[in-house]
């Protein structure tokens, strides 16, 4: 009997200091769902020792490296490009088109995401006529300038066999140039996911209009270049083993090529006509990635015209875990694909922003409608707050 008591008491004894303990230092379940169920860890970016200090804005390193662009001198614009022969397979749902997706992420990366969104920069959709309504729609709502476009073609380029078909129209994405309302434009295909804000770029030193070389003539069945021209972009990695940053001995590809999926353009239209010309002379450039290679040869380095290299910081394909340790500004890659390096922290990156990217416009959606309830319910019952209205409380 009295052993029955003391058992008791030292199990009720030791259930007291279990419970105080547990009390006292346990940590209470979060009612946050998101932290339970968030998928991937966010990435808190290591930032080179040469780069830490009070002068970096938004934690970022290589993205501030030339200060911020003037933007009340000069009109500037993020511009993209959508067509329904690259994405939007007949009868796709936008939802289901990972393009589409893509373009989307972007827009809401370079628009809405506090840690890499632009400031005083237009962002622009150009969209070809293939690209229905519903797209077009949407992207408006996201805050998108939608800007529709006719396609490229010459009135003799049959001799242009691309290599793979849905490139068919690709040409169209030099209707930039035709863009003159802005100074400068920095063109992004669809497929780029944001680390840091690019607006930097646009202080680049390879970022300025440069001189035509008028000692180099172009061949004579070619129209004139303008005196002045703009075309910054970077050479390509040949896999996802680069050294950070890449350069031409440490894992770029071909030397002299750039990426036209990554430039930098100053729009003029005597450039946009010498471009189109091109295309009606048979062989001028290889035909196989089209618009790469006729922006390759008309700014070739030994042409009069070349490209200028911005920092490699900014934009890379086949992106490692190396190149975001040290910092990479964007990522060029298919969000929806394996990444090819196979690094599990790009993939989670990718797959983060697009859910990101649906949660904001979910939750921005709620707060339109939540508004719109409240507004109703006071119409019907004056003097009384709808459930909603927390306001006062
Ligand atoms: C912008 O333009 C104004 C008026 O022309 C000029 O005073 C100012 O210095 C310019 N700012 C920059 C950064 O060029
Ligand atoms: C123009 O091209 C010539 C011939 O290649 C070269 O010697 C010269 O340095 C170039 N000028 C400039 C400003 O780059
Ligand atoms: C919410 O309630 C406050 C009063 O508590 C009222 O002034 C306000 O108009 C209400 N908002 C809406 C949207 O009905």
């Amino acid at each position: 009997m009295r052993r029955d008591i003391r058992v008791l008491l030292y199990t009720g004894f030791a259930a007291a200091v279990v419970l105080t303990t547990f009390i006292t230092f346990g940590k209470r379940p979060s009612l946050n769902p998101a932290s339970k169920f968030r998928p991937y860890r966010d990435e808190q970016p290591k930032i080179p020792p040469q780069y830490q200090g009070d002068h970096i804005a938004h934690g970022s390193a290589y993205a501030n490296q030339f200060g911020w662009p003037d933007t009340q001198n000069e009109t500037l614009a993020y511009v993209t490009w959508l067509s329904s022969t690259v994405a939007q397979k007949d009868g796709q749902k936008p939802e289901d088109d990972v393009y589409f997706i893509g373009t989307r992420i972007l827009v809401w990366q370079l628009l809405h995401y506090e840690p890499t969104k632009a400031k005083g920069i237009d962002v622009v959709v150009l969209v070809t006529p293939d690209v229905d309504e519903q797209r077009r729609l949407q992207l408006r709502k996201d805050g998108a300038m939608v800007r529709p476009i006719e396609f490229v073609h010459g009135k003799h380029d049959a001799w242009l066999h691309p290599k793979e078909g849905r490139w068919n129209d690709i040409m169209s994405k030099l209707r930039a140039w035709e863009m003159t309302e802005y100074s400068r434009i920095l063109m992004l295909d669809g497929d780029m996911i944001l680390r840091y804000p690019l607006d930097g770029i646009f202080n680049d030193p390879a970022a300025q209009p440069a001189k035509t070389n008028v000692s180099i003539l172009n061949p004579p069945d070619e129209v004139r270049l303008p005196s002045e021209y703009l075309l910054a972009s970077i050479g390509e990695v040949a896999g996802a083993k680069h050294a950070f940053p890449p350069d031409w001995d440490h894992g770029l590809k071909k030397r002299g090529y750039f990426c036209a999926g990554f430039f930098m353009l100053k729009p003029n239209k005597q450039i946009f006509k010498y471009y189109t010309d091109l295309l009606d002379i048979e062989n001028r450039f290889s035909p196989v990635y089209m618009e790469q290679n006729l922006l390759n040869y008309a700014h070739r380095w030994d042409g009069p015209a070349p490209w200028k290299e911005l920092s490699y910081a900014w934009n890379i394909r086949s992106v490692n875990d190396n190149d975001l340790d040290q910092g990479v500004v964007s990522m060029h890659e298919k969000w929806w694909e394996e990444p090819f390096s196979h690094s599990e922290r790009v993939k989670g990156i990718f797959h983060e922003m697009r859910w990101k990217m649906e949660g904001y416009y979910l939750a921005r959606n709620d707060e339109v409608r939540k508004q719109q309830v409240d507004k109703a319910y006071a119409l019907e019952h004056p003097g009384h707050k709808s459930p909603w209205n927390r306001s006062g409380q």
